[in-house]
């Protein structure tokens, strides 16, 4: 039966530029395109659906319920889809999540915990080291005093932000080779990004991004890979901000890499899909070496679901759609309230 869905995000005008702003600084928000294809998918699935924005407009749609009279809340909406990557603080994140449970209203996707893990790298990465899932080296470095002292790792590295997404901060000069640009991403990243900078080890190699979909058990989706200028062996080379809306950087699915990698690679994604608590979606990111090591860069619980993207890619893959995936999502998730009848098994993986 159709359900009402209740759809949160954040528009790309959502940010109100400051003059100190960096030109990346909406980088993670939608698009008013991405928002009109979720709602398509949903009402080709026979469900209706209700914009309600981001968590402020969310917030006042809230406050508007009367607890005295036995009402929590006033959306009527049977579940919220979220996809707010929030604009303050390294909570953004968790903010919807966090106001839906205190209501009791479900929702698509991971929680407030689980979002507020993997938004910090640095967080992150300490989980994946505790169960021994390969991640590049790195370290952490809040000013550019000692640098000499703390890389331990040696060049080349790359210095990216802890707690931002869609390669926000991530320029050609990321990758440094040595002291002199390594002062220079560092200051960068604290005084315009104004945080700590994550100084990793540069993988050299081909770059992977893997969908992981639902939960019990959750499964690996096909991998998809990164081409630049028409090469998926991208040795010195990465995905810039820039590069995301250049013709330069294409995807390849499935990616073009052995039987064996493949299922390592798919296993790794789920291993860390269950270590940070995901739920319903997620996204994995890794790099492979020139000898075939992986390692997780990190993971996406709100990956991107922008038309351009691996969430319209790899269905076509598996005889499915993005507007199947969509809906096959928000059965599990519906599944995990016990709101629909269908048992996990019996969500089709194909379009209809
Ligand atoms: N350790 C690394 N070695 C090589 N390239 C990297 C490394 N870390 C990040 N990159 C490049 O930077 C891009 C963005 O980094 P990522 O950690 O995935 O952050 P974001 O949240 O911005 O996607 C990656 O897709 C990759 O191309
Ligand atoms: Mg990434």
């Amino acid at each position: 039966m159709g359900k009402t869905i209740g759809l949160t995000y954040n528009l790309k005008t959502d940010w109100v530029c400051g003059p100190d702003d960096p030109y990346d600084v909406n980088a993670e928000l939608d698009k008013p395109h991405t928002i009109e294809k979720i709602v398509q998918a949903f009402e080709a699935g026979g469900h209706r659906v209700k914009r309600i924005g981001n968590v402020h407009q969310l917030l006042s749609q809230l406050q508007l319920s009367q607890p005295e009279l036995g009402q929590l809340d006033n959306l009527n909406v049977d579940i919220v889809f979220n996809i707010c990557e929030g604009t303050v603080g390294r909570n953004r994140e968790s903010q919807v999540p966090m106001l839906l449970e205190l209501k009791g209203i479900p929702y698509v996707g991971s929680d407030a915990l689980t979002l507020g893990i993997t938004l910090d790298k640095v967080v992150a990465k300490k989980l994946f080291i505790s169960e021994g899932i390969p991640t590049a080296r790195y370290f952490v470095a809040g000013s550019t005093e000692d640098l000499e002292k703390q890389n331990t790792i040696g060049y080349p590295l790359i210095v990216k932000t802890i707690h931002e997404g869609s390669s926000k901060g991530i320029s050609r000069d990321s990758r440094v080779e040595d002291l002199e640009g390594l002062k220079r991403q560092v200051h960068l990243i604290n005084a315009v990004y104004k945080q700590p900078a994550l100084c990793e080890e540069f993988i050299k190699g081909t770059e992977l991004t893997v969908a992981v979909l639902g939960n019990e058990p959750p499964r690996a989706m096909p991998i998809v890979q990164v081409s630049i200028d028409g090469d998926t062996n991208l040795g010195d080379e990465f995905y810039t901000f820039e590069r995301i809306s250049s013709t330069a950087l294409q995807y390849v699915c499935p990616a073009k890499i052995s039987v064996e990698l493949t299922r390592k690679i798919q296993d790794l994604a789920v291993r860390v899909y269950k270590c940070v608590g995901c739920r319903d979606l997620g996204r994995v990111d890794f790099r492979v070496d020139q000898k075939g090591n992986p390692y997780v860069l990190e993971i996406n619980p709100l990956p991107s679901l922008d038309p351009k993207d691996s969430f319209n890619i790899f269905p076509k893959v598996i005889g499915s759609s993005y507007d199947a995936v969509l809906n096959q999502i928000l059965g599990f998730a519906l599944a995990r309230y016990g709101l629909e009848q269908k048992t996990l098994e019996e969500i089709p993986l194909r379009s209809r």
